[in-house]
């Protein structure tokens, strides 16, 4: 055995104290004590699966002005999130077999954390030839960020289909594009307007009937969530559209798609998140840098940063007792690693060795310059929030106390899977 943990570990269920055996980045074995191996004792400290954040967009390749893997994985790590699936709206987008290897190239030992690519879907995707490459497909029914997009029902039903064979999942940024009007506009609020919840509920009411595993991306709004509750689908919910709302501070900084919408909308996604009713917790982590933000309103790109600061705010209010214990492990471990079949996940024997390990007395308030992303700007400054002490990536620490140590052992979730069957 390579590295016993001890500490007050989420196991099956409910915190307990236990020691954790790693071998080879692998839990083998989980017992009240285990000998004859370096041990590291953290009290009681508590010890969680590292998160899954099944939703960032790192920018690698072609916009890494905004982000690049190697700042967007360590800030991950600093926010203990111990793998990342990555959009495909990069530069260029990774939208074929070819370009999906050239970014996986690109990004070739840069990672803090595990990674795993999603492949973009247009029309006329070649679904099959990307499948090997991706841990999931995406597709974007309203236009943000990039130029992917997907309007017509009849292109929708041959993706789905095709996704559906890979056995893969796909998912969608749900905003009907024929709903989104674009007035111009110079406030949050006219964002909204521009991008109503009537466009969520239409996107959703058009995937209804898709055959595969389909998963909403950030839903927004009460009746989206509402649209949802008889679907089979999977469902994220993001940090911003939780704790923010269309009047929050922030200019352009606040303009993200979907948008912030109203208070009840923020409210009802917290209800709903804290009742256990989201699958996953994501982050959405969209990095533009401060001159991207600080152009006129209606010419600012739309998209906020996040992959640092989720689970840190959750977990802060995890120890409040606001979000109980399970529904957070569940939305950040446990359903996204279901939900993408990953190793990973839980503290059980078999699985990667990804965790975090939090001082729930070491509550802080977030400061931008404490953060790791290239773009240099949070809007959650002044939240209060509990960073991880250390996060280990398969048994290998990378860090401690916000700050990166070791090396980088981030590797592709899907290449790992094949040397692994
Ligand atoms: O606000 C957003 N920003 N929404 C998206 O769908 C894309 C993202 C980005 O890549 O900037
Ligand atoms: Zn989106
Ligand atoms: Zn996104």
């Amino acid at each position: 055995m390579d590295l016993v943990v001890e500490g007050r570990a989420y196991v099956r269920g409910k915190l307990g104290h236990w020691a954790i055996g790693i071998e080879d980045g692998r839990i083998v074995e989980i017992a009240r004590s285990i000998r004859g191996a370096e041990r590291m004792n953290l009290g009681d400290l508590i010890i969680l699966p590292g998160a899954i954040d099944p939703h960032v967009h790192l920018r690698d390749p072609g916009l890494t002005d905004k982000e690049d893997f190697a700042t967007g994985t360590l800030a991950a790590a600093c926010g203990g999130v111990t793998t990342v699936l990555d959009m495909p709206n990069t530069l260029p987008p990774a939208v074929t077999a070819e370009k999906l290897a050239e970014k996986k190239e690109a990004i070739a030992r840069k990672a803090w954390v595990d990674y795993g690519l999603f492949a973009g879907c247009m029309p006329g995707a070649d679904i099959e030839a990307m499948a090997p490459m991706a841990v999931g497909f995406k597709v974007f029914m309203g236009s943000s960020t990039g130029r992917l997009l997907v309007t017509e029902d009849k292109d929708l039903a041959r993706i789905a289909a095709q996704v559906n064979r890979t056995g893969k999942v796909l998912s969608v940024h749900a905003e009907d594009e024929n709903l989104i009007q674009h007035d111009v506009e110079s406030t949050p609020p006219d964002h909204l307007r521009n991008r109503p919840a009537a466009a969520e509920v239409s996107a959703i009411r058009r995937l209804s009937s898709l055959p595969g595993q389909i998963n909403v991306c950030h839903v927004s709004s009460a009746e989206g969530l509402q649209a949802l509750k008889d679907l089979p689908f999977t469902k994220e919910v993001t940090a911003h559209h939780m704790l923010l709302d269309r009047d929050s501070e922030g200019k352009a900084y606040a303009k993200v798609n979907p948008p912030l919408r109203t208070k009840e909308d923020r409210l009802a996604l917290f209800q709903a998140f804290i009742s256990g009713e989201i699958d996953m917790l994501a982050s959405d982590h969209a990095p533009h840098t401060i001159e991207d933000k600080e152009m006129e309103f209606d010419a600012a790109p739309s998209g906020m940063p996040g992959v640092e600061t989720a689970v840190p705010m959750m977990l802060a209010l995890m120890k409040r007792g606001t979000v109980p214990v399970e529904v957070l492990v569940s939305a950040m471990a446990e359903k996204p690693a279901s939900v993408f079949g990953l190793e990973k996940g839980r503290l059980e024997v078999g699985r990667d060795a990804d965790l975090m390990v939090i001082d729930p007395r070491a509550a802080s308030p977030i400061k931008v310059n404490n953060l790791h992303s290239k773009c240099g700007w949070t809007p959650f400054e002044g939240r209060e929030a509990i960073f991880p002490h250390m996060v280990f990536v398969r048994g290998q620490l990378v860090v401690e106390d916000g700050d990166p140590v070791g090396e980088r052992v981030g590797r592709d979730v899907v290449v790992a899977k094949r040397s692994r069957s």
